[in-house]
């Protein structure tokens, strides 16, 4: 059409680069790893701190940036699933927008649980349309899981993660001392993350569990089986995320666990964390497994008798087969139109399933009541 143009062609391609590290003594007034990142000169940090944390690690926190001539403007921020919400979100950005940081070389720092470093992730990704981040997680879900990979985000109208984004931050440092002073419940809570784990792709990782996994917990991971289990949970959840960062692949293993679990934490918010909640899932997924013929039923009375060895008592009284299968209804949707439910196919394989009929999964709850009621009741009563 006489040199009119037809189209105009924009592309782009955003390299993702950031390492994952282990920084021991990260708020050690020596230690300048924390401030690697982002301008050398001093400056201004909007540091976001879960109140947790900065009531039982905030004066070093503190310190060290006084001490490297840092202005911290320290945002404390509760954790908890009932703040994840767009209200805390909000007031973070205000609280930013009343603490100038230079649009580049100012990365904010988060410091805290999953909770923190996903809202303080969509904050950044955010805004002025994207500052840099820097995670700092302090829990066993944050350290395996939640701050390793891109996605931020906040629960919105009744739904998990509704609003949110793909972020990446420009690192990720652990200092698994932070495990020292977490509640038991919440090492469990990730525990239940390393667990899916490794019966979905690690069963190398689910023998350390066998062997190790209890003591782990118990030495709040300052043992070296607690390095092998963090090493192998960490560099299994990053093979696994690092090649489908933006979910272009619906099909993910990591999402075993993450089908029905869904609908109940959403559902009993007050009463389940998310790894709680996944291992439900797990357990139900279980019996799906062993009834199709996937699994044998000397893996599936593996994993419960690790669950035991453990000391989880997962919370028989949320199971409902209605929210389950709502729940995966929603899964449906998010997978784009098929149920992809991973499924453990022997310990340490995976396959995806996509006709879970409802009465199957009835029969898996039913299934898991009799078996969990039977564990726990006295053995007079048996
Ligand atoms: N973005 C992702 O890819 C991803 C992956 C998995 C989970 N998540 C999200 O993670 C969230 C759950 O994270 P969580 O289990 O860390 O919950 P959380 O952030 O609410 O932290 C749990 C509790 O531990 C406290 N706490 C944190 N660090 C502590 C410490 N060192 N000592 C003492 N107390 C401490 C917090 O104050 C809170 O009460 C969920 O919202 C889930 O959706 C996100």
């Amino acid at each position: 059409m006489n040199g009119i143009p037809l189209r105009w062609q924009v592309r782009e391609r955003r390299e993702i680069a950031y390492d994952v590290i282990k920084a021991p003594q990260l708020f050690h007034p020596d230690n300048a790893a924390l401030l690697s990142l982002g301008r050398r000169d001093g400056g201004r940090r909007f540091v976001v701190v879960d109140n947790n944390v900065a009531r039982l690690h905030g004066r070093a926190i503190r310190s060290y940036f006084a001490h490297h001539g840092i202005e911290a403007g320290i945002a404390v921020f509760p954790g908890g699933e009932e703040h994840k919400t767009i209200e805390v979100y909000q007031e973070l950005l205000r609280e930013l927008d009343a603490f100038p940081i230079h649009r580049r070389d100012e990365p904010i720092i988060a410091i805290g649980g999953g909770v923190l470093t996903d809202v303080a992730g969509f904050v950044a990704a955010s805004y002025r349309r994207s500052v840099p981040h820097i995670k700092v997680p302090t829990t066993l879900m944050g350290y395996i899981d939640a701050a390793l990979g891109i996605k931020a985000g906040i629960n919105f109208n009744g739904n998990k993660n509704r609003l949110g984004s793909f972020e990446p931050p420009l690192a990720v440092f652990l200092d698994k001392s932070f495990l020292r002073t977490l509640p038991h419940r919440h090492l469990l809570n990730g525990m239940c993350e390393i667990i899916k784990l490794a019966i979905i792709r690690d069963v190398a990782l689910f023998e350390l569990l066998e062997a190790h996994g209890a003591e782990s917990v118990a030495a709040c991971f300052a043992n070296p089986a607690g390095d092998d289990i963090l090493d192998r949970a960490i560099g299994g959840m990053l093979d696994e995320l690092a090649p489908n960062l933006y979910e272009e692949q619906l099909s993910r293993k990591v999402d075993f666990g993450h089908t029905f679990s869904y609908g109940l934490e959403t559902r009993h918010e007050d009463r389940l964390l998310h790894g709680e909640a996944v291992l439900l899932d797990i357990l139900v997924s279980i019996f799906i497994a062993v009834h199709r013929g996937l699994l044998p039923e000397d893996d599936a009375g593996r994993v419960f008798a690790l669950v035991e060895r453990l000391g989880i008592k997962p919370d028989l009284g949320v199971l409902g087969t209605e929210v389950m299968w709502q729940s995966l209804l929603d899964r449906i949707e998010h997978r784009n139109g098929l149920q992809r439910v991973p499924m453990p196919a022997g310990l340490g394989q995976c396959v995806f399933l996509n006709n879970i009929a409802r009465r199957e999964l009835e029969t898996a709850v039913l299934a898991l009541h009799a078996r969990l009621k039977a564990t726990h009741e006295p053995a007079c009563e048996r």
